[in-house]
């Protein structure tokens, strides 16, 4: 099989326009991630190593909602979920509602090789035991005063901060790769959508949130709820597999979604190497490495109309 051009794009949540505050740092974060998940793939990494690389270092980053600084739910607790798709497998796995771990990507992988792939609260907490995985702690001091903060006004917002910026709100993280050998894998990690009821299930360890096979993979953010009823990720798949653009696929899906006012944003490869992002929030946190340079869509803020950029 001839080498491809790796490609990789990764991202730290969509939101709104008033999140507007410590973009720069955002976006420092984002670049380097993406360095040193590119050089992986240079070196002959495969595309679902790329993805859990990529997925670890967004969940080791407080600034995000994913892995340590991941919001705190209704009740003050850390719940966090997260799935990998291998594309070439066609295979999906994912923890729902896990705590009291770092990296629950991680989790996400070790059920790959499973019988029984997707595992809720109670399940992931024996897999994290019978893997021996230590007991952290992700709460940041960040988010337990956003959580007191919010108690004072009895939970009005409808999602906690997008990032650890007082400015911001909304957030999840996820990457999408393409290797050396064409292969492609998809990987989305979250704290939720920050204040929920206790035993809400995001969109990120569904199919709906997180979805790759041999023609494409996608990972999304924003409104759990939203991106579910549009089963997002999956639609824009099977869009492209049965034989749109992965252009196309993006734009039409987020056409819909915008028709019925959703506020989310997704990232997009297909086994051709192209990378696509789209938005129906004001704002998507992503960055991607064509193979000859980074770039990221933080210049693409604007009205909050539909938006999205493709190569
Ligand atoms: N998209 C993350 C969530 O709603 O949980």
């Amino acid at each position: 099989m001839s080498q491809k051009q790796p490609k990789l794009i990764i991202h730290g949540g969509a939101s709104s326009l008033e999140d507007k505050g410590g973009l720069l740092a955002v976006r420092q974060s984002l670049h380097k991630i993406v360095l040193e998940v590119y050089q992986l793939l240079l070196a002959g990494g495969t595309a679902t190593e790329a993805v859990l690389l990529g997925c670890e270092l967004l969940e080791n980053e407080p600034r995000f909602n994913a892995g340590t600084g991941s919001v705190l739910q209704s009740d003050g607790q850390v719940r966090m979920s997260a799935s990998l798709m291998d594309g070439q497998k066609q295979r999906f796995s994912g923890v729902i509602n896990v705590s009291w771990v770092k990296n629950p990507i991680q989790l996400a992988k070790a059920l790959q090789s499973e019988e029984d792939r997707v595992l809720s609260d109670y399940g992931s907490a024996h897999l994290t035991r019978d893997l021996q995985v230590p007991i952290y702690d992700p709460a940041t001091d960040f988010r337990i005063e956003e959580w007191i903060e919010e108690r004072k006004t009895n939970f009005q917002s409808k999602m906690a901060r997008l990032y650890a910026d007082p400015e911001a709100r909304r957030g999840t993280i996820g990457v999408v790769a393409l290797d050396q050998n064409g292969y492609i894998a998809a990987g989305t990690s979250t704290g939720g959508k920050g204040l929920e009821k206790i035993g809400r299930v995001s969109d990120s360890a569904m199919p709906a949130g997180n979805y790759a096979n041999r023609y494409a993979g996608v990972s999304c953010t924003g409104i759990g709820e939203d991106i579910i009823d549009e089963c997002f990720a999956a639609k824009v798949v099977i869009r492209r597999t049965d034989g749109l653009s992965l252009v196309e696929a993006m734009e039409r899906s987020m056409q819909e979604s915008q028709t019925n006012q959703r506020d989310l944003g997704a990232i997009a490869i297909d086994s051709t190497g192209v990378i696509v992002w789209g938005k129906t929030s004001e704002i998507l946190l992503a960055a991607y490495h064509t193979g000859e340079k980074i770039e990221d869509t933080l210049e693409w803020f604007g009205s909050g109309e539909l938006s999205g950029g493709h190569l």
